[in-house]
């Protein structure tokens, strides 16, 4: 029997692969302790993921660690998840460069604590020039804000005088993003067996593959990682033709 990591095509891997990492609270609860312990519990999935995927040779991986609505959250947890953050990114950065992978960080993030925004852009920098996996971490990050966002820029670019509306194309839109220098995720994967997307992507998950897992985020392994890309590779991408047109063009 092979493993799912022999199962993979490696020549047709997903230039981008996009994750919402859910299920430490509930993870947490199974083993009688504080969400907190499942927040930390989950560093190791993103530690095992972010190696699975440079080692497959992805070229980003995007991980929705904190949406605008987890604000909401008693304060307790979101400092908690700040700490968690600023421990991880400073523990990490070694790491991330031994293993030539880029961050870079998307949301809003003048609204998250001092201490982080310091924290990340030092990891930004330090790791700007590696070529390898892209490694995208969204934080603070709601579509909707971002969306919202750029048809602000763009409304004022036109009352300016300095954009004529039928400038405005898909790609001119793409370019105001967050994710401008990023291609959209192919595959879209959510732990925990929910089945919602929960604010995350929006414009850039159009015609992504969603994978959803009942595993939990803190039990979530390369193993489960290498599962998804296998069953991506299965699916056959339509982008609107018949099934028979794509079998023509292959
Ligand atoms: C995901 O796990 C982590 C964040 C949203 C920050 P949750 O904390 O949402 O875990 P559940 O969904 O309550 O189990
Ligand atoms: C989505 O998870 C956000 C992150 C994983 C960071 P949530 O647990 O916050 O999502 P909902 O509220 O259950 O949809
Ligand atoms: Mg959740």
């Amino acid at each position: 029997m092979k493993t799912a990591k022999e199962e993979i095509n490696t020549t047709k891997l997903p230039a981008h692969v996009a994750i919402i990492m859910d299920g430490n609270g509930r993870w947490a609860k199974l083993q009688g302790a504080a969400r907190v312990f499942g927040h930390q519990s989950g560093v190791k999935s993103v530690k095992e993921t972010v190696e699975a995927a440079a080692e497959l040779g992805i070229k980003y991986l995007t991980l929705y660690a904190f949406s605008t609505e987890n604000w909401n959250r008693p304060g307790e947890e979101v400092s908690a998840l700040m700490e968690l953050l600023v421990k991880a990114i400073h523990d990490e950065t070694p790491t991330l460069n031994k293993n030539n992978i880029r961050l870079l960080a998307i949301g809003a993030l003048e609204s998250l604590p001092q201490k982080c925004i310091i924290q990340l852009q030092k990891a930004v920098q330090e790791t700007s020039k590696n070529t390898g996996l892209t490694l995208v971490l969204a934080l603070s990050y709601s579509a909707k804000w971002e969306i919202t966002e750029a048809v602000k820029k763009i409304a004022s670019e036109v009352q300016k005088g300095s954009l004529l509306p039928e400038e405005i194309t898909e790609s001119f839109f793409s370019k105001q993003l967050t994710t401008k220098d990023i291609p959209d995720p192919e595959l879209m994967i959510r732990t925990s067996g929910e089945h919602r997307i929960s604010n995350f992507l929006l414009w850039q998950l159009a015609y992504a593959e969603f994978y959803f897992t009942d595993t939990l985020w803190p039990d979530f392994r390369k193993e489960h990682f290498y599962q998804a890309i296998v069953n991506y590779q299965s699916r056959e991408r339509r982008f609107g033709k018949t099934g028979e047109q794509i079998k023509n063009t292959k």
